[in-house]
């Protein structure tokens, strides 16, 4: 069947999605997949009913594309697409609101607190401890993210994140290192561990700079990188995502995980960490975009 490529879209994450979804074009097509391109930003996504589309692989990041609005409107044109569905994908975008279900369910979470509106930051930083994370709750590639360190930087950090989004989350910032989990159509793949050369993963470390060090096989003991990767599946089933999705982590100064978010629809650019993940476990990119593809629908 013929297949839409969803990628672009206007999130603030649109240079990434271009990256991503010209990466998985070329590999559908050098897999022999009848694959168009599809931009939502330039084009009516009802011209996928039009143009007779029999499924979709969404690699839209951010708004719009990753947060279950387009997962809505393919679900009414009754066209099968790949990852998560509209309740997943919503919850997902939404860091604050994760935290809360993972919370209810009692899975490990950094400390946090939503800050939905100027707040009184000596209480903040008491709390958090500093450093801390400052995030707009609804973004993706560290976008609108500070690293906060002194508290006259809280409402800077704020102000940064609240161009972006009402909801902004304050985090307690964790030493042991950031981790993240792939998971792929009911199994989770091999964890990368990230060492930034900066401050933090920052979206310069993620696309642009090429001194972040990947490590896969990423350090852990088998039991350790079990835990976590049976912590990931769980994470992402109790807020029912589907398909395919990346869980990230930070390790505390405990040597536990905490959750940090789900990626529904993650990067897949020459830089990205499920193509990594995927290599390691002896699955080309190729075959990747394959195995999600035949996850569309089910
Ligand atoms: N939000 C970016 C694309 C990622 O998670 O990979
Ligand atoms: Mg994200």
């Amino acid at each position: 069947g013929k297949v839409a490529v969803l990628f672009g879209g206007r999130s603030a994450e649109r240079e990434v999605s271009l990256k991503s979804g010209a990466a998985v074009l070329a590999a559908l097509l050098k897999s022999g997949v009848d694959a168009h391109a599809f931009d939502p930003a330039q084009r009516d996504l009802s011209e996928l009913k039009k143009e007779k589309f029999d499924r979709v692989f969404i690699i839209l990041h951010g708004r719009y594309g990753e947060d279950g609005t387009v997962q809505g409107a393919l679900e009414l044109m009754d066209i099968p697409y790949t990852g998560s569905g509209v309740m997943a994908s919503a919850i997902a975008m939404d860091k604050w609101r994760t935290k809360l279900v993972w919370q209810a369910a009692g899975l490990p979470i950094p400390e946090y607190e939503a800050l939905t509106a100027p707040s009184d930051w000596n209480a903040v930083a008491d709390h958090l401890d500093l450093p801390l994370f400052v995030k707009p709750s609804s973004e993706g590639s560290s976008v609108g993210v500070t690293k906060v360190k002194t508290v006259d930087e809280l409402p800077i950090a704020y102000a940064e994140a609240a161009k972006y989004d009402k909801v902004v989350i304050a985090e307690s910032f964790m030493s042991g290192g950031e981790y993240t989990a792939t998971i792929l159509n009911g199994r989770a793949l091999p964890v990368i561990k990230i060492e930034p050369a900066n401050e933090f993963y920052d979206y310069e470390a993620k696309y642009l700079r090429d001194d972040t060090r990947y490590l896969c096989p990423c350090g852990l003991s088998v039991e350790q990188e079990a835990e976590m990767q049976h912590l990931a599946l769980l994470a992402f089933q109790l807020i029912g995502c589907q398909g395919w999705g990346r869980v990230d982590f930070l390790r505390g100064d405990d040597g536990k995980f905490y959750l940090l978010e789900i990626n529904t629809a993650p990067g897949m650019t020459d830089h990205s960490l499920v193509p990594m993940a995927a290599r390691q476990a002896g699955i080309s990119f190729e075959q990747l975009v394959v195995q999600i593809l035949e996850g569309a629908g089910i």
